[in-house]
């Protein structure tokens, strides 16, 4: 890689072996199938971007810290990476993964399961960087901004150009979030925000912001675009519903094989395999049904136990001796005593989709 620049110059081989959801802005989803390490290749990571890939030089790169802070503070890549770097195993889930199952279907990138991957990212926290701005005690939401930047087709839409942001309440952000450069201990590629994104242990993907540029501290609830018009919905704790952005996880558990509509041979033996996760939590128990939701068996958990991080599972099924179609479902349960619900809560929209889904599989 040439010093500062640009990782990948050219359009690569990026795509293979993904699903392309979508070229330009590039979209790529992970054939689930595929799932094998407990650390996903940085290859096989799925990629989710709403406005073209910035091209940013490393040695001209900024963060900029501003907004409510008593010192406004600019640092180059170089003063970042002389500050006090951690890594941390985390999970990202886009929180439209699993979108196509949904009945009646929704807009947006019609992911299946492939929206999730786990990787080792380092980074400074975000807390120490902020520390270093200083905060006032009126303080209370840190906005994070990516170079990235386009127009909204589909109303309601703000006029003209927007820059992807989102925010996050200070006690988030003083907590366990990283400002990550690197990713399975390589630097970020440009796809997956280089020279440095947001990393958010335990919540959906869409705060993990790519591309960082410009921290905002402010006092007053942020309502940009992708924090009320996407990535909201609505919740009723107050009586009628209101929208609210989205934000932890929650408890899901998917099955990586067999795939869908997978023929398996009769009284044979089936390694059953996949993956869970949740928020602040472990994953205690994954069960999986091989009769469409009638009996229910323990699967075998994975031995990583990281905080952020799924966990993998498997289970061994003895395939039934009568050929047809049965399906397969899974549910996990985590140590706050939380699982996955039965039934879509149609106030999540196109979001946030972890009830047990059925997995149907053909016996012949
Ligand atoms: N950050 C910027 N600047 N622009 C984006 O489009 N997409 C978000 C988030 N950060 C996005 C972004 C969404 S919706 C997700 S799910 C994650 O990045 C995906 O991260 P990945 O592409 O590295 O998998």
């Amino acid at each position: 890689m040439p010093a500062g620049g640009h990782p990948h110059a050219a359009p690569t081989p990026a795509h293979y072996g993904m699903i392309v959801r979508q070229a330009e802005p590039v979209n790529l989803e992970m054939p689930f199938g595929s799932l094998d390490q407990f650390v996903t290749r940085t290859e096989d990571f799925f990629v989710r971007c709403h406005f073209p890939i910035p091209e940013i030089t490393r040695d001209r790169w900024r963060l900029r810290i501003r907004g409510l802070v008593q010192r406004p503070v600019e640092l180059a890549f170089d003063e970042l990476q002389a500050m006090p770097a951690s890594s941390v195993t985390a999970t990202l889930e886009c929180a439209g993964n699993g979108r196509v199952f949904l009945s009646p279907s929704v807009g947006g990138a019609q992911w299946e399961r492939g929206a999730v991957g786990n990787a080792v990212w380092t980074g400074v926290p975000l807390g120490y960087v902020l520390e270093r701005a200083g905060l006032p005690a009126e303080a209370s939401e840190i906005i994070l901004t990516g170079t990235d930047e386009g127009e909204i087709e589909a109303p309601p839409r703000p006029g003209g150009r927007i820059r992807y942001a989102r925010s996050l309440p200070l006690g988030k952000a003083t907590g366990d979030v990283l400002l990550a450069w690197q990713m399975n201990g390589a630097d970020l590629t440009p796809a997956h925000g280089f020279p440095l994104r947001a990393i958010v242990p335990g919540w959906y993907g869409m705060a993990s912001v790519k591309w960082l540029s410009d921290i905002i501290v402010t006092d007053r609830p942020f309502q940009g675009y992708y924090q009320s018009v996407d990535y909201a919905y609505w919740q009723r704790s107050t009586g009628e519903p209101s929208l609210v952005p989205i934000t932890e996880l929650h408890v899901k558990s998917q099955i990586a094989r067999p795939g869908p509509c997978e023929r398996v041979p009769r009284g044979g033996a089936y390694l059953v395999r996949g993956a869970a996760w949740t928020c602040e939590a472990e994953i205690v128990r994954v069960e999986v049904s091989t009769d469409g939701g009638l009996h229910w068996s323990d699967a075998r958990l994975g031995r990583h136990t990281d905080r952020h991080a799924w966990r993998l599972w498997e289970y061994d099924w003895a395939i039934p001796r009568e050929p047809g179609r049965t399906t397969l479902m899974t549910r996990a349960h985590d140590s706050k005593g939380r699982t996955q619900p039965a039934k879509r809560d149609p106030d999540r929209g196109a979001y946030m989709i972890n009830e047990v889904l059925g997995l149907d599989v053909m016996v012949q």
